[in-house]
């Protein structure tokens, strides 16, 4: 059996420290960190996101500032609202909700974000610091990984990775940090041959896809620590007897319910840990941006 990784617990942890943190800064510098976050458009899972991530915000006692924008909106105006965030005192992190609408090119978008205020982490100047190994904002998601592992006391250093998935937001993030932790860092993608040869070497195994039951048992090996960054949705007609009865309640109440991209039944009695979903790596991402926030807001009030 599996240990599995709370993501739930390790994000309230973070959560709290960041609480005790902000009552500090706000005790000695008067400053309370906040975040500015432009979602443009309609989409259903984004504005989940930003919901959540402007709760996230009330519970750690920071300013949030939100700007809904319509689908139509032209780059123009984005870039307006970027602007004025850039200049606000009392705004230290700034984020823009993806994707955006097709009008809109996403990196004169990211560009124009200060990269002192950058908490995604998406600016080309942030990501190049990732790269050199220098102190900068790193995305939440990738960051969230690397914050479990070390809480559980998991090796990283040494040990042979391999990254399923080479997204912006997640995949090449992830790689770059596992390999400044010292793994040995496999990358696997659309293109990617043989991809239960990649996944069979790995000892930890982060999957990032968006494709349930991707990562099936006889594509891992025994021990392996698997981080499943997956999230899918899948609806009563599409689910397999095992699975509407595994997670017969959400069913039962929502009609629905949300899984990886492992087969996580069949992977965890041969994992050493793995992350449920819900409440493994989701969570941590939240966390992370607020981390980050909290520490663009210590850099304003120079305490960093
Ligand atoms: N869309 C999906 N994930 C993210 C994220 O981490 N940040 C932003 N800004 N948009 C996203």
């Amino acid at each position: 059996m599996a240990k599995l990784i709370n993501g739930t617990k390790i994000s309230n942890d973070i959560k709290n420290e960041i609480k005790e943190e902000v009552k500090e800064l706000e005790r000695i510098k008067g400053i309370k960190p906040g975040l500015g976050v432009i979602l443009v458009g309609e989409n259903p899972a984004s504005k989940v996101y930003v919901s959540s991530k402007q709760k996230g915000c009330e519970e750690v006692g920071f300013l949030s500032d939100a700007i809904k924008m319509p689908e139509t909106a032209t780059e123009a105006e984005v870039l307006k609202q970027i602007e004025i965030y850039n200049n606000r005192k009392d705004i230290h992190g700034i984020l823009v909700q993806l994707p955006l609408p097709s009008q809109i090119d996403k990196i004169k978008v990211l560009e124009a974000i200060s990269p002192l205020k950058d908490v995604d982490g998406f600016h080309p100047v942030n990501i190049g610091k990732l790269v050199a190994q220098e102190d900068g904002f790193v995305p939440a998601t990738p960051a969230g990984i690397i914050e479990m592992l070390k809480r559980e006391g998991i090796t990283i250093k040494g040990r042979n990775a391999t990254m399923v998935g080479h997204s912006e937001i997640v995949g090449k993030p992830c790689a770059l940090l596992l390999l400044n932790e010292w793994a040995t860092v496999t990358v696997c993608h659309i293109e990617t041959r043989d991809l239960k040869m990649h996944t069979l070497n790995a000892e930890i195994l982060v999957v990032a896809v968006g494709k349930p039951y991707l990562i099936k048992e006889d594509m891992v090996k025994d021990g392996v620590v698997i981080i499943d960054v997956g999230i899918n949705r899948i609806t009563t007609d599409k689910a397999s007897p095992e699975l509407l009865s595994w997670r017969k309640s959400d069913f039962d109440v929502k009609g629905a319910t949300l899984i990886g991209d492992v087969d996580f039944q069949k992977i965890e009695p041969k994992a050493s840990a793995i992350t449920p979903v819900p409440g493994g790596v989701g969570p941590m991402t939240i966390a992370m941006l607020l981390k980050n926030t909290l520490k663009s807001a210590k850099i304003f009030a120079q305490l960093k």
